[in-house]
């Protein structure tokens, strides 16, 4: 049985398994298409949750199924819960797709929560329930961090995206009260070539006008794409760690550091800074999320023995650029 109990047995890893049911929301997007791509190459079953019928144009796999859901209520997609082992859920408005105003915020923080209580609520009817329920969280859960080391026990922090991150992370722990172990992956700045933040550094570097934002002396919690994927498959697969769980690199650097690293990577220098003020006058609330940092390190994912595929910036840039 895939998730056997055996006190005695190291952690096992999810590889050394296959053809595991895992119901994956928000999988189309940037951080859920990597992740769905390992899962179907681990061998598991996937039942994809998304407001889109057909989000895949063109392809198919045997192992994947794609059911549509609204994201927020219960519906006939909560039938594909009996028998799954594993629920992951990714959804959300995107967090920097436009200005903090009143309305987009409120769009934020529903997109999580209602989704999380929807997938929490599925659990509830599942028969068996399934065995872990991965929910995203960002390291936005600390707020602002000027110095010092962030493992997970550090304090939530006081501005918007710490109130989300702790309201995202209380409504996926509901899960525990149904006897499933929880993960709230709280996850740092993931680069990949097709978006998230690098898709927004790439176009100035390119021009040759790149340089930090602000002082440049903010932390930049970096993780590659590639283990953020790899990283959740650990989580499902690992029964021992659950809770709050930092997925950042082992790797810490500042804005500036960073920026010198991917200057390098695409040989263009690292010299212009984009003011902070002009940054808020830009993106108004927005801005504080790349004009503030913490060095969140990942202490849960050491103990509990994940090897980083990329654990330095300049490994993780030259992959990344090597198919640029
Ligand atoms: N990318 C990062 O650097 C990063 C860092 C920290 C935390 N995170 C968190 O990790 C999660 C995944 O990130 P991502 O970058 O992959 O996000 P993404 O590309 O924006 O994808 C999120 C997915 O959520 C679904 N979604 C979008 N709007 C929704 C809404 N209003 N209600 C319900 N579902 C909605 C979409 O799937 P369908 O259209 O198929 O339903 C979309 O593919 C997000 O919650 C994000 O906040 C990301």
């Amino acid at each position: 049985m895939f998730f056997a109990e055996k006190t005695l047995e190291p952690p096992r890893s999810l590889w050394q398994f296959s053809g595991v049911k895992i119901i994956l929301a928000g999988g189309t997007g940037f951080i859920g298409r990597a992740l769905l791509r390992r899962l179907l190459d681990d061998g598991h079953d996937v039942v994809l949750l998304s407001r889109s019928a057909h989000p895949f144009t063109g392809f198919h796999h045997d192992r994947l199924r794609t059911v549509a859901w609204d994201g927020q209520s219960p519906g006939e997609w909560t039938r594909q819960f009996d028998g799954a082992d594993a629920v992951v859920n990714l959804s959300g408005a995107g967090i920097a797709d436009g200005r903090w105003s009143a309305g987009r915020k409120r769009l934020l923080v529903e997109s999580r929560l209602k989704s999380t209580h929807a997938l929490v609520t599925a659990m509830l009817g599942a028969r068996p329930k399934p065995q872990v329920f991965v929910c995203a969280s960002a390291v936005g859960y600390y707020g602002d961090v000027p110095s010092g080391e962030v493992a997970e026990s550090a304090p939530q922090g006081r501005d918007f995206l710490a109130d989300l991150c702790g309201q995202w992370e209380k409504a996926a722990m509901e899960a525990q009260e149904l006897g499933v172990r929880v993960v709230c992956a709280r996850i740092g700045v993931v680069l990949a070539l097709e978006g998230g933040a690098l898709g927004k550094f790439i176009p100035p570097f390119k021009a040759f006008i790149g340089g930090p934002l602000g002082s440049g002396r903010q932390a930049f919690p970096w993780i590659h794409r590639d283990d953020v994927a790899g990283a959740i498959a650990h989580l499902i697969s690992n029964k021992h760690v659950r809770g709050p769980v930092n997925l950042t690199a082992p790797e810490t650097l500042t804005m500036r550091q960073f920026c010198d690293e991917l200057g390098r990577a695409m040989r263009r220098p690292s010299w212009l800074p984009v003011p902070g003020f002009a940054l808020r006058l830009l993106l108004g609330e927005l801005a504080g999320m790349v004009l503030t940092g913490q060095r969140a390190v990942p202490a849960k994912l050491a103990q509990s023995g994940y090897a980083f595929k990329y654990p330095h910036a300049n490994q993780a840039l030259a992959e990344i650029f090597a198919h640029a």
